[in-house]
């Protein structure tokens, strides 16, 4: 009888456990009907005839109950069944971060209320957040990046006083003062709320917050100062408030931070000196950039051991740098560029062989470039351009291995470019501009294989121009005038190469080239494109005409060719002068006579202008007004036939191309022309930068030119096209 009865206990017993049991069993399997995309097979364990506790990313407490699910970057995909999920009723841990979940976050979500841990982030949720008000259990709350958006519902944070880390940020919610329930927080030591449309002052309460290790601001709309109540913070080992409006200086009590390591509150507004940084020691990163800070960088950072990282550009900064610094980490770079610092460049900066980046740009730097440099294997950056620099450059630095960019333009540094310059293998742009630079240009710059950019103008270079420089197969901008070359330009010399754009599914070995090469004391821009412009002038020495568009348009009936007119225009039939152009007397061959008013026009061809002003603006504005008035004036008066000079006839352009040029090749050849015309402009403002002269040949993509051998003959210039017998004629 008692063994009858305790057996039926043991029934009934096992009955409802398995009961509760296959419910479990049931939410799970159902959740992973909902995570059906997954490109995973992290989910094949989830079977029926598995017990739930031996599910990958599931952990049972001790009676067999689902406590944890742990499926953070596992490439998920589909949505979450909350209400299925939060039937789990140990559930105290549910971690989804790093996936590709969709779909709303629905409130039933609050009957999830015994988590402690809850990760939704970096996903690809949609809607708004629901209340949670009822998990007030939360101690690590991450919904960063989730992609929900629109009002969050910050009240919910009030009960959660046991939260450690909390982290919202970047999200596209609704603008909102800084949410007072954070406030309360006391325990947190990780707030990350960067990125997430706070707008207005930072709380003085974020004092209260104690327990702080991580404070991330960053990246929202926040104004007024940085409280002086964060100097309570003084655990704080990364405060990041960079890219928000903030003002006024770095508060007094910041000095209290003394365990900061990271510290960035770049691209602000804020004024002041850096006096609170000195006692920062153990700054491991110190970001300023872009704020208005003045005064001079403290002696004490060059005693900082920890640190590594150092921006400071774009401020007023004055006085010299610490002459240490830089010297007792694993420095890595510094950018200090556009203050206003004097003094010798810190010698030590590479003492321990990390240093990648140097840049001291735009600022009052004088002395010499320390030699230490020349030993710094890691340096990929070097940028001191305009300051005061003198002496040589340390012959080792011209052929450091990893150095992609040398940047010396606007001092007054002296000495040769050294052989060794062949080892720099990864240098890319040399910008060597406006300098007292001397010597010949050794040979070896040809094995710089790397090269795009050479920008040696304004020097005193002299010697033979080496040949083999068209070796560089990725150069496509070289500047050489204003040097003292002489002799002659090596015939092989191409200046200008670019790959040819894929689309033209022509060899590698295509080489197209260009322009605007000065060579010598004299600007002599020698290059196929010049080549046809010389040509051009040899009828035309009006200097109106090269800004033209070609396009030619009667406004009235007009027996003439576009030829006989624009042949006309030309020094010797000038027969008056005005403000806005010339007047030509043109003799068409039907026996008319005809006035040509050629009006000068400061549009060019729709070249984009980088930092085109107002002023420039307005004067094209009047310029067309005045033309306006000016065809009233005549048509009104006696002339008869008023014709808009515009030259855009393709026909009349081909005409001036080199005949020996295969026709098939002509139109490309009228594409460089036009660029050419741009480039030799009288006036050097109206010249394209060689960037937009670049921009424009990548457009033009001259690239069924394959070859162009320039030899410098006095004026007889030779142009051989020849065809790539790799281009099937007609792809
Ligand atoms: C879930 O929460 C809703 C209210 O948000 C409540 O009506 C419902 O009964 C809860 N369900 C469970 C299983 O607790
Ligand atoms: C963002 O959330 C992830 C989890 O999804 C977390 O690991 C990470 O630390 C959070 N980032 C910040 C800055 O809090
Ligand atoms: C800011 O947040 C948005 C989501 O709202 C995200 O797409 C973007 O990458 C974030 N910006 C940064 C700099 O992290
Ligand atoms: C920042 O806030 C100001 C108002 O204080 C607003 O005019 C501006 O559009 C906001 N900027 C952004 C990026 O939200
Ligand atoms: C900084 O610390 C000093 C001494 O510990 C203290 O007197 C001062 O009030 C603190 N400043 C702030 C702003 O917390
Ligand atoms: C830095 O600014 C503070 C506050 O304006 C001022 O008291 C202090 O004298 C300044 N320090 C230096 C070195 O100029
Ligand atoms: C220093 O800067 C480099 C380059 O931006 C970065 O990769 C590195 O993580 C930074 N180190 C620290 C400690 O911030
Ligand atoms: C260019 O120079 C080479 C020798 O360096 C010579 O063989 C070739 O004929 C020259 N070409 C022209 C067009 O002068």
């Amino acid at each position: 009888m008692s063994l009858a009865s305790s057996s039926l206990c043991l029934f009934l017993f096992l009955s409802i456990f398995s009961c509760i049991k296959s419910d479990e069993l049931q939410v799970l399997l159902t959740l992973k009907t909902a995570l059906q995309g997954s490109n995973t097979d992290v989910l094949a364990s989830w079977v029926s005839n598995n017990h739930v506790c031996d599910f990958t990313g599931i952990t049972c407490n001790s009676d067999n109950f689902v406590k944890e699910i742990e499926l953070s970057n596992q490439q998920l995909t589909g949505t979450l069944l909350f209400d299925s999920i939060c039937q789990l009723q140990s559930l105290d841990k549910l971690s989804f971060g790093f996936n590709s979940l969709y779909g709303t976050i629905s409130k039933e979500l609050n009957n999830c209320t015994k988590l402690q841990y809850l990760d939704l982030g970096n996903n690809g949720f949609s809607g708004s957040f629901p209340s949670i008000s009822s998990l007030s259990e939360l101690r690590y709350l991450y919904l960063n990046n989730s992609g929900c958006s629109g009002v969050f519902p910050w009240a919910s944070l009030e009960k959660m006083t046991n939260l450690i880390s909390l982290s919202l940020g970047d999200h596209n919610f609704s603008p909102t003062p800084f949410p007072v329930e954070v406030l309360k927080l006391t325990k947190l030591n990780w707030l990350y709320l960067s990125n997430c449309s706070l707008q207005g002052p930072i709380p003085a309460e974020i004092g209260n917050l104690g327990g702080l290790i991580s404070l991330e601001l960053s990246a929202n709309n926040l104004t007024g100062e940085i409280p002086t109540d964060i100097g309570k913070l003084n655990k704080l080992w990364q405060l990041e408030l960079y890219q928000n409006r903030l003002t006024g200086q770095l508060p007094v009590g910041l000095r209290n931070l003394t365990n900061l390591q990271l510290f960035d509150v770049s691209t602000n507004f804020l004024e002041g000196n850096l006096s609170e940084v000195r006692f920062l020691t153990k700054l491991v990163s110190l970001q300023l950039f872009e704020n208005q800070l003045s005064g001079e960088v403290p002696a004490e950072l060059g005693q900082f051991k920890k640190l590594v990282n150092l921006s400071l550009y774009s401020n007023q900064l004055t006085g010299p740098l610490p002459k240490e610094l830089g010297s007792w980490a694993d420095f890595d770079f510094i950018d200090v560029s556009e203050n206003f610092l004097t003094g010798p460049i810190p010698p030590d900066m590479c003492k321990k062989g990390t240093m990648k980046g140097l840049l001291m740009l735009q600022n009052k730097f004088t002395g010499e470039i320390p030699a230490s440099y020349a030993n710094c294997l890691t340096l990929e950056r070097f940028r001191v351009s305009k300051n005061s620099l003198t002496g040589t450059v340390p012959a080792g630095i011209w052929g450091l291995p990893n150095l992609n960019i040398i940047d010396i333009e606007l001092n007054q540094i002296e000495g040769p470019i050294t052989k060794d310059i062949g080892n720099a293998k990864a240098l890319a742009q040399l910008y060597a501009a406006n300098n007292r630079l001397s010597g010949e240009l050794p040979e070896e710059i040809s094995e710089a294989s790397s090269f795009v950019t050479i920008d040696l103008s304004n020097n005193q270079f002299s010697g033979k121009f080496p040949a083999s420089i068209g070796d560089l197969k990725h150069l496509s901008t070289l500047k050489l005038q204003n040097n003292m070359f002489s002799g002659s330009i090596p015939n092989q010399t191409i200046i200008f190469f670019k790959r040819c754009s894929q689309k033209s599914k022509i060899s590698k070995d295509v080489l197209t080239l260009i322009i605007c090469f000065a060579l010598g004391t004299v600007i002599l821009l020698v290059s196929f494109a010049c080549f046809f412009y010389l040509k051009k002038r040899e009828k035309d020495h009006d200097p109106s005409l090269k800004e033209e568009s070609w396009n030619m348009k009667p406004f009235r009936e007009l027996v003439a060719s576009e030829d006989e007119i624009i042949d006309s225009i030309k020094q010797e039939n000038l027969i008056g002068k005005g403000g806005s152009g010339n007047v030509y007397k043109v003799m068409l061959s039907s026996g008319k006579e005809l006035a040509v008013k050629h009006i000068w026009n400061s549009d060019t061809n729709g070249l984009k202008r980088a930092r085109s002003t107002t002023p420039i603006l307005g004067k094209r504005g009047g310029k067309s007004q005045e033309f306006e008035a000016e065809v009233q004036t005549l048509s009104s008066i006696r002339h008869v036939n008023v014709v808009k000079l515009n030259f855009n006839s393709k026909k009349r352009v081909l005409s001036l191309v080199d005949s020996r040029i295969p026709e098939v090749f002509k139109e490309d050849a009228v594409e460089i022309l036009r660029i050419a015309v741009l480039c030799t402009a009288r006036q050097p403002v109206k010249r394209p930068t060689m960037r937009i002269v670049v921009q424009m040949l990548e457009e033009a993509d001259p690239c069924k030119l394959v070859r162009i051998v320039i030899s410098k003959d006095g004026t007889a210039k030779k142009i051989e096209v020849k065809e790539n017998e790799k281009i099937n004629s007609s792809a």
